[in-house]
């Protein structure tokens, strides 16, 4: 038997989030409703998804593509209404084609938390049941804003379903609801949509209608409760968007502890759905994993640390970080206070200490920059180290050039080097040096002239200050009585300065 085609409803404008965004590419775990409804779709090997577009049309329709290229755009016209969505998928399907013998399987595309286990066990009954349509309902202790299943006397069937705002008082207390996921034969579909309708209070074609045709014209309306109703929570709001998304990370938080992961706060722990992460890895505090990143055995990452689409090597730690489009290699340690920008990469053992900030600069294995540096396009090779305050100055305000530092060097503290630049093997750089040229393998390299100290400067040239007053009491403390401190030096500012 053929599989469904799926129709995800997509074209709504949301009109309830407020915002210039569809609603269905808001995000929740990391990816767009969208995104979550063609996942759960997947699960039933469609015959072909067809996603139905009209607000945001493009956007909405290239993030369908990214996810599943397959996928055919139905555009909706004009016509409000969920019946509309579907009537207009109905002709592209008709347009291309399809095979529709496995039925039409209708999902919103605002439902993120559908899975698609759910899925398959809606298909499931309904072939069981040799149903004409199956609709998945859900029972919910408030059921405000869904729409009520009615259901016939004696033979249980969905007689009808009624929007919120067309219910009676009575029909409301019905803690029923339609899910919005629907498994429906194409015939019947296709009929029941041609005598759909807009008399209702939003005044658009409602799909609910065509269960009441169907069950009018004989149809087996079979309704199954999901077991977990908190898998069809609809998203209208940003209220309902934070409910469902602290549901979904509840979720992958619990499945990721069930896998052997140890976090010590779910409830400060954000985890993306694209997340991978091994056992053993531990998240401590306000730790947020976003988009794709992937952890390896042993890592602890946090507290309060956001990693976004990082690869984080097998007992690495990472402290206080924020780091984006990095890999830290095994057993790396970075943070606290550290700034990992894209393309950055760092070896085994290597370390990115606090108040450092990389960007797409490779440490090697061991290599360390401990304390407030600034690393830009920059190779660092294996053990060397990179002094406290350096600075790699990669940018002359017009380019960017990359820099190399050997393995085994040591750059003295607050070296600045000046892109493009390399520093050779095991050479070392004075504390406070300047690097304009490239400089061979096992150098030292200094840039500073000689320190020169004018005594008694600040007696000449600072009176009356409380420095001056404190210099001459530390003076007279160790001069002989009878000496002027201020006259025991005359250096050569004196004329100039
Ligand atoms: C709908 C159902 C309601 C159900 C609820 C479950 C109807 C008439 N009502 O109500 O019974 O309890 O879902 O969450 O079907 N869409 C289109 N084109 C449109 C309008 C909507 O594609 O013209 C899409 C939306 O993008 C959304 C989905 O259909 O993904 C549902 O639309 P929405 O307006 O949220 O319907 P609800 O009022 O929630
Ligand atoms: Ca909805």
């Amino acid at each position: 038997m053929a599989q469904p085609v799926v129709i995800i409803l997509a074209a709504g404008q949301g009109t309830r989030m407020k915002s210039n965004l569809p609603k269905v590419l808001h995000r929740a775990a990391g990816r767009t409703m969208l995104h979550h409804a063609i996942v759960a779709a997947g699960a039933v090997q469609p015959e072909r998804m067809v996603v139905v577009v009209r607000h945001g049309r493009d956007a909405v329709a290239a993030e369908a593509l990214q996810h599943e290229p397959s996928a055919l755009i139905a555009d909706q016209d004009d016509v409000p209404g969920t019946g509309r969505a579907v009537q207009c998928a109905l002709d592209a399907i008709g347009q291309a084609g399809l095979d529709t013998t496995g039925g039409i399987l209708v999902i919103p595309g605002d439902t993120p938390l559908l899975d698609g286990a759910t899925l398959q066990d809606l298909a499931a009954h309904h072939r069981a049941a040799g149903a004409t349509v199956t609709l998945l309902t859900a029972v919910l202790a408030d059921p405000f804003g869904y729409g009520r299943i009615i259901r016939e006397p004696g033979t249980g069937l969905v007689a009808s379903v009624v929007e919120e705002r067309d219910a009676t008082p009575q029909q409301r207390a019905i803690t029923e609801v339609n899910t919005s996921v629907y498994l429906f034969d194409a015939a019947t579909l296709r009929r029941g949509l041609s005598q759909v309708g807009r008399g209702n209070a939003q005044g658009e074609v409602y799909l609910t209608d065509v269960v009441a045709l169907a069950r009018q014209e004989g149809a087996a309306t079979q309704a199954v409760p999901c077991s977990d109703p908190t898998v069809i929570l609809g998203v209208n709001s940003r209220v309902q968007l934070a409910q469902v998304a602290a549901e979904l990370n509840r979720r992958l938080t619990t499945q990721a502890m069930l896998d052997g992961v140890t976090i010590q706060d779910p409830a400060t722990t954000w985890i993306d759905a694209d997340t991978i992460l091994e056992p053993d890895v531990t998240l401590l505090p306000g730790t947020h994993l976003a988009g794709r990143c992937k952890v390896a055995a042993g890592a602890v990452i946090g507290p309060f640390t956001t990693l976004t689409d990082c690869e984080v090597g097998e007992g690495a730690t990472v402290d206080r970080v924020v780091a984006s489009g990095s890999v830290i290699g095994p057993r790396a340690e970075v943070g606290p206070f550290t700034y990992l920008r894209p393309g950055t990469v760092l070896g085994n053992g290597a370390k990115a200490g606090a108040h450092t900030e990389l960007k797409a600069a490779t440490l090697g294995d061991g290599a360390k920059v401990p304390h407030l540096s600034y690393v830009g396009d920059a190779v660092i090779g294996d053990g060397a180290n990179i002094g406290a305050g350096t600075i790699f100055a990669n940018y002359d305000g017009v380019t960017k050039s990359r820099s190399e530092v050997g393995p085994g060097a040591r750059v003295g503290s607050n070296s600045v080097l000046v892109a493009p630049v390399q520093v050779g093997a095991g050479t070392y750089t004075g504390a406070g040096t300047v690097v304009r040229g490239d400089v061979p393998p096992g150098s030292l390299v200094v840039s500073a002239g000689p320190v020169r100290i004018f005594e008694g400067w600040t007696l000449r040239k600072r009176p009356g200050t409380d420095s001056a007053a404190r210099a001459q009491a530390a003076l007279e403390a160790q001069t002989p009585p009878g000496q002027d401190p201020a006259a025991l030096e005359t250096g050569p500012e004196a004329s100039h300065t």
